[in-house]
């Protein structure tokens, strides 16, 4: 193909670029900043982020992609055509992109994503199967027959796939993740102690102190938030045990997700799967103890993947860099073949 080939992991949380030269090209989250008033784009990407939860009314931070799939149309496209010029710079050719989707993304989201790729400056599209791209970036063994358990757990969604054969054998997605965490985090402290914090601080808590199972040690943070009281600034403490216990609905739901899957996995492909252990990956399989937790509840092996909120973005690379062999291949989708 003509021009540069670029693969892009868009996610409810970040963005992630890469081209088969570079690798990673660009990390950003997504996320924009709007006038609320004219709709005009004042930030993209790090600079809106930074702003997230500091705004005055005029200004509105926008998430395009919700839950795995774009959610506004008009911000994702705004937000794309200015990531691609931003990688792509002068070129003269369009850069053909490689663009990863949920396994649950419905036809009309997999058309979707490619009109706003064409109209943001994408010359071909190819969508490519996000679980498949971790699989590939993993290392799993293409033509391998066992099969392995593969749980993506990102910021918006978490995608769980058996993959067997370089293919999804069963999959399903659930439309929850970190980020569901940071609102539990928010909610439980404006209705245990009328406290707001924005969600930025909600994601440090998170990190710093939650758990999907109970820490051994009991930590905790200091926090700055807005009383609800008299709206003044407040200083406070929180433990790890509390938000262990506030985030419990959210991690509980993720794991019966997982479960889901391998109740529906056939005799044969369960037995592969003891065998070979379950790999977590994405963000939120960072959180304190989710290894833990999956192995307790399914019974089975689990182990966090390296670099776990690059695993799609190194698949991508592997893809582009054999696009000569995949693109007659069995999971090499255009639009053309969606039906
Ligand atoms: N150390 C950590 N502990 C807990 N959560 C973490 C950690 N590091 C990152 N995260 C969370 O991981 C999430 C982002 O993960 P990731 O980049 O895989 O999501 P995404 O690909 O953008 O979203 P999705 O695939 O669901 O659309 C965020 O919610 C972030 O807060
Ligand atoms: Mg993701």
């Amino acid at each position: 193909m003509i021009g540069l080939n670029i693969g892009i992991d868009l996610g409810s949380s970040s963005t992630v670029i890469v081209d088969e030269k570079k690798g990673i090209i660009l990390d950003e989250p997504t996320v924009i900043a709007v006038d609320s008033e004219t709709g005009y784009p004042i930030a993209f990407g790090n600079n809106a982020y930074l702003i997230m939860g500091r705004t005055e009314e005029n200004i509105e931070v926008v998430h395009p992609v919700v839950n795995g799939v774009i959610s506004n149309y008009k911000m994702a496209q705004t937000l794309l055509r200015y990531y691609i010029s931003k990688v792509c710079g002068n070129m003269i050719f369009k850069p053909n992109v490689i663009i990863t989707v949920p396994s649950a993304a419905t036809n009309l989201d997999r058309r979707t994503m490619v009109d706003i790729l064409t109209s943001s400056g994408a010359g071909k599209v190819c969508l490519f199967e996000e679980s498949l791209a971790s699989a590939i970036g993993l290392g799993f063994e293409r033509h391998a027959l066992s099969g392995r358990l593969l749980v993506n757990i990102g910021g918006g969604s978490v995608d769980v796939s058996v993959v067997t054969m370089g293919k999804i054998a069963v999959a399903n997605t659930i439309k929850i993740g970190g980020i569901n965490i940071d609102e539990a985090i928010q909610k439980h402290l404006k209705r245990t102690r009328d406290i707001m914090i924005g969600p930025l601080t909600a994601e440090r808590i998170k990190i710093c102190l939650g758990s999907a199972v109970p820490r051994e040690g009991e930590l905790a943070m200091l926090v700055s938030g807005k009383s609800g009281t008299d709206n003044m600034p407040i200083s406070f403490e929180v433990t790890s045990t509390e938000i262990f216990d506030c985030i419990q609905d959210v991690v509980g739901q993720i794991i019966v997700g997982i479960k889901s899957v391998i109740e529906k996995t056939p005799p044969e492909l369960t037995g592969d799967i003891s065998d070979n252990s379950i790999t977590l990956t994405g963000g939120t399989s960072l959180l304190y103890g989710m290894d833990k937790l999956v192995q307790r509840e399914t019974g089975i092996t689990t182990k966090v993947s390296k670099d776990p909120l690059y695993s799609t973005a190194s698949g991508a690379i592997k893809v582009i860099k054999n696009l000569n062999k995949l693109a007659g291949g069995y999971d090499f989708k255009t639009i053309h073949q969606i039906d």
